[in-house]
């Protein structure tokens, strides 16, 4: 039975070869990190108040002018396309589906225009990645603009990749290399095998200008090899705002000073995020640096969150410090490699379901209500503390 995240993990496992689920479920290192955004986030008690009126709960978050119908949304994800042809759109309908925006990947495998016109009405939000060839990012802002993507996130966690040694043992590599190891694994998950052989192998997408030409060999290899531009600074922020001007969002964000840093520069949003304990083992939890984040933007910008989310109260958990929403992952992969949109969705309300729970057993009605500050009379005294 798929009641929980943790059902859709271990039913990806058995869907995925060995490698796929690897790549989406690993970690740098001694996934020390990856760990720690566990225990830390199950380490936060949220005390309930009762006999408060939660006849109705309501889920519902405003960000950039926009109303989302519960406080999370996808994160980005490169390379959705091995998990499932067309798995970026899969994600985008999912995501429409349930009200909350999809982040699309400078890594996906399917062109941004055509991911937006898969869900035109939901908010689309675009992940950039800066290479050394900066032309790449800025082709890539541009076509933003033209489709209607409403944000952009600048990640700026990864200037090289992380150590992840799974997909090192398991000789990962795009093209794939033929080895025996690699034949028994696809033929030991023939659906995945023969949707892939159907599809053929996920190239990246949106590395390239005009879609008919042939994909640009130079700009696959630089993703592939994590070719990025280590000379980005704070002060290169000026040339992305002179492509961008819609909302700006700064994505692995873990110290407050960059924090307040990101304030002075006027970005529009920040997500506390450790890539999932994909880059820097030795890195802090992310809601264990939350709050003083939270703190140090005083409430100018708004703080989001993401890293070890896998239960609605955990979604509650970093509300009530100071997250506007959290952004999840690997969960909606485990369910987007389990039964393609159907899975992801079926991911995203049990994350809907389990939050209005907790909202209901917390006596929060509204999102307000789990701030520790809450400030409305009518919530009766102190909102839940953490
Ligand atoms: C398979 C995989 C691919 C990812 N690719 C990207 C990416 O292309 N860009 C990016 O900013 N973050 C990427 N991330 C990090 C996620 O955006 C997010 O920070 C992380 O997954 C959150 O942790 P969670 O998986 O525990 O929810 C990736 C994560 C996973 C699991």
């Amino acid at each position: 039975m798929l009641l929980n995240i943790d059902d859709y993990r271990r039913a990806a496992r058995r869907t995925l070869p060995g490698f796929v689920f690897d790549y989406v479920d690993g970690a740098a290192d001694d996934k020390h990190c990856l760990a720690r955004n566990r225990r830390d986030l199950d380490a936060i008690t949220l005390v309930p108040r009762v006999l408060r009126d939660t006849r109705a709960t309501d889920t519902a978050v405003e960000v950039f002018g926009t109303r989302w119908r519960f406080p999370f949304a996808i994160a980005p994800t490169g390379l959705n396309g091995l998990v499932r042809p067309g798995g970026d759109a899969a994600l985008a309908r999912a995501a429409a589906a349930m009200g909350v925006p999809f982040t699309q990947s400078t890594a996906s495998n399917q062109r941004l225009e055509a991911v937006r016109q898969a869900a035109p009405d939901n908010p689309h939000w675009l992940q950039l990645y800066v290479m050394q060839d900066r032309s790449i990012a800025e082709q890539l802002v541009r076509r933003a603009r033209q489709c209607g993507v409403q944000a952009l996130v600048l990640t700026v966690d990864v200037p090289v990749s992380g150590n992840r040694e799974r997909d090192a043992r398991n000789g990962f590599s795009l093209p794939l290399r033929p080895t025996a190891k690699l034949a028994w694994d696809l033929a030991s998950h023939p659906g995945w095998s023969l949707r892939m052989a159907r599809a053929g192998a996920p190239q990246f997408a949106n590395l390239v200008e005009d879609p008919d030409a042939a994909l640009s060999a130079q700009a696959q290899a630089a993703l592939l090899s994590r070719a990025m531009d280590r000379s980005l600074v704070w002060d290169s922020l000026p040339w992305l705002r002179s492509l961008w001007d819609g909302p700006l969002l700064i994505k692995g964000i873990l110290h407050p000073q960059d924090a307040a840093r990101a304030l002075q520069h006027g970005v529009d949003g920040l997500v506390v995020s450790n890539h999932g304990g994909r880059q820097l083992d030795a890195a802090p939890s992310a809601i264990s640096v939350l709050p003083a984040i939270v703190q140090a933007v005083r409430g100018q910008i708004p703080v989001f969150m993401d890293s070890g989310v896998r239960r609605g109260a955990d979604v509650a958990r970093a509300l009530a410090l100071g997250a506007r929403a959290v952004f999840v992952g690997r969960p909606v992969l485990y369910g987007l490699a389990t039964s393609g949109q159907a899975g992801a969705e079926a991911v995203l309300q049990i994350l809907a379901r389990e939050l209005t729970l907790a909202m209901t057993l917390l006596g929060a009605a509204r999102l307000q209500d789990l701030e520790p500050q809450a400030d409305d009379a009518s919530a009766g005294s102190d909102a839940p503390s953490p």
